[in-house]
């Protein structure tokens, strides 16, 4: 039966048609309904009272999750089944932190080993280079999935972090990135870390291949790749034909996607920057989300509960984005990762049984810190004719410890969720005044920003991601539109550089390549 078509879905839109005679202003003071919305995990508060939602629609919601089997989909997940069809893969990253009951554990234990050896042989300065100086800079080269969460977590969690190392990321094929990155370098005591799952990713390949260059123009010693390349891939192969010593390469696993791989090798800067004892403290983090998933009923389940409200907002009150906004410069990528987690995992109009959906599925994710995005785009939060819903994490503990500037940020950062909620009546006179309020959020609290809490924040995220997919009816695993692209851009890079396997491109395409090439 299509999701539209059933009776939960149907009592949601009844529900929606009702909602506008209950401003959201008006359920805030509701103790009973608060304590329905408020849970925490470990050292994170989710507070979700700020959704316009009232306790009958939260009943219809829980419905949905029954209807659509949210929780037995879980558990097929968890212990491993091949959940991802279009790829015939298990989706198992709850395994990467003990989380799922699936018997990996031995081979992940093996690889979390391998890793905690390298990281204290760089941390510790008995990896040396090929002068036989230890190394002072590590440079991580990925992208999509490969990329994000490292640079998200070595950012984030920098207060963590061993002074004596400093972790650089290039992504974009651009090469300002790279050059940025190897900037003021010195190759003696840089060690490159080329992540890449397929080792076949466009980007990845051409910023390793110049990184390599860069490093032997410069020292002159192709010996020396051994000491100075290290890689995280599944294709042994490809990666020991770029020249990558296998000794110093780091599995990765189908059954990890992408995206979801923070948690595997390809943490490895994360393990190097903040050291073995607060990398296991993160991944702790994340299996309290885990455990908490598993085994909460859908009442309290915090990922559930996100994925019910989002579907809420997206398909009955028609939010056409989610704002993630931080209020913490620590988590400044925090858009950025959840970018490709959300979005690539649930952009799909094409359900499980290869139907195409008669909903909404995910819309733009997008965000930045607060206070600075309050001069720049909430304006249109306040007073712009869309809906949308926003997500607020903020962290209660002033680590910062520089005078005031924390309470102000805790300050602005309620008065946004206020005003988004409640609004302004302006009088009529002055009606440019006016701010409708009734835009849902949810505001995450973290005691600090530590490893644990981190972990369990992303672990939450993911689960959410899962949750909202189970509920649409769609793959959240794999990424099929990404593919075209790429295809598309090999015979351009042909016609653009003159090199054999162009093809004739469309009119406009043609017109811009002319241009390009003058
Ligand atoms: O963006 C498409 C994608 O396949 C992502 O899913 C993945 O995280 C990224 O490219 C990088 O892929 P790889 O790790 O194979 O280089």
């Amino acid at each position: 039966m299509s999701l539209t078509a059933t009776d939960a879905w149907k009592a949601l839109a009844t529900a929606a048609n009702g909602i506008a005679s209950q401003p959201l202003k008006d359920l805030l003071a509701d103790e009973a309904r608060a304590a329905q919305l408020i849970h925490t995990v470990g050292g994170c508060y989710f507070d979700f009272t700020k959704q316009w939602v009232d306790i009958p629609t939260l009943e219809r919601l829980h419905e949905l999750a029954a209807a659509t089997e949210v929780s037995t989909r879980a558990a097929a997940m968890l212990r491993g089944d091949p959940i991802n069809q279009s790829e015939g893969r298990a989706v198992l990253h709850s395994a990467l932190r003990g989380g799922a009951a699936a018997n990996v554990d031995g081979e992940v234990r093996a690889v979390q080993e391998k890793m905690t050896d390298l990281a204290n042989a760089i941390r510790g300065g008995t990896w040396r280079g090929y002068t036989g100086k230890p190394i002072t800079d590590i440079v991580h080269i990925g992208i999509g999935g490969s990329h994000l969460g490292p640079e998200l977590v070595v950012r984030a969690l920098a207060d963590y972090a061993d002074p004596r190392l400093t972790v650089h990321f290039a992504a974009n094929i651009d090469a300002h990135d790279l050059r940025s990155a190897l900037k003021h370098l010195n190759p003696a005591t840089t060690l490159f870390i080329v992540v890449s799952k397929s080792f076949t990713t466009l980007e990845t390949q051409v910023n390793a291949t110049s990184a390599r260059s860069w490093f032997v123009e410069r020292t002159g010693n192709v010996d020396a790749i051994a000491q100075h390349f290290i890689g995280v891939t599944t294709n042994e192969e490809a990666a020991s034909a770029f020249g990558l010593d296998v000794d110093n390469l780091l599995p990765m696993w189908d059954w990890v996607g992408g995206r979801y791989s923070l948690w595997s090798a390809v943490g490895l800067p994360i393990l190097c920057a903040v050291g073995p004892a607060h990398h296991q403290a993160f991944l702790d983090g994340a299996k309290l989300m885990d455990t908490h998933f598993a085994e909460m009923p859908v009442e309290s389940n915090v990922p559930m509960l996100s994925a019910l409200f989002a579907t809420w907002n997206y398909n009955f009150l028609g939010a056409g984005s989610l704002a993630v906004l931080p209020y913490d410069e620590r988590l400044a990528l925090l858009p950025d990762y959840l970018q490709q987690l959300e979005m690539e995992s649930n952009g799909k109009s094409v359900n499980i049984d290869n139907q195409s959906v008669d909903y909404h599925t995910m819309p733009i994710l997008w965000g930045g810190t607060g206070t600075k995005g309050q001069h720049a785009y909430h304006q249109l939060l306040h007073q712009g004719t869309r809906a949308y819903a926003a997500d607020f994490v903020v962290v209660a503990r002033d680590e910062a410890g520089l005078g005031e500037h924390h309470t102000w940020l805790l300050a602005n950062a309620l008065a946004q969720s206020q005003a988004m909620a409640i609004g302004y009546d302006a009088p009529a006179e002055q009606q440019y005044r006016n701010v409708p309020g009734n835009h849902p959020s949810t505001t995450i609290v973290f005691d600090e920003l530590s490893p644990a809490n981190l972990g369990t924040l992303l672990a939450a995220y993911e689960h959410k991601v899962f949750c909202q997919g189970a509920i649409w009816g769609i793959n959240s695993f794999d990424q099929w539109g990404v593919e075209l692209g790429k295809q598309l851009a090999k015979p351009i890079f042909a016609e653009l550089t003159g090199q054999p396997g162009g093809e004739a491109q469309d009119a406009a395409t043609a017109r811009l390549i002319k241009q390009l090439k003058t």
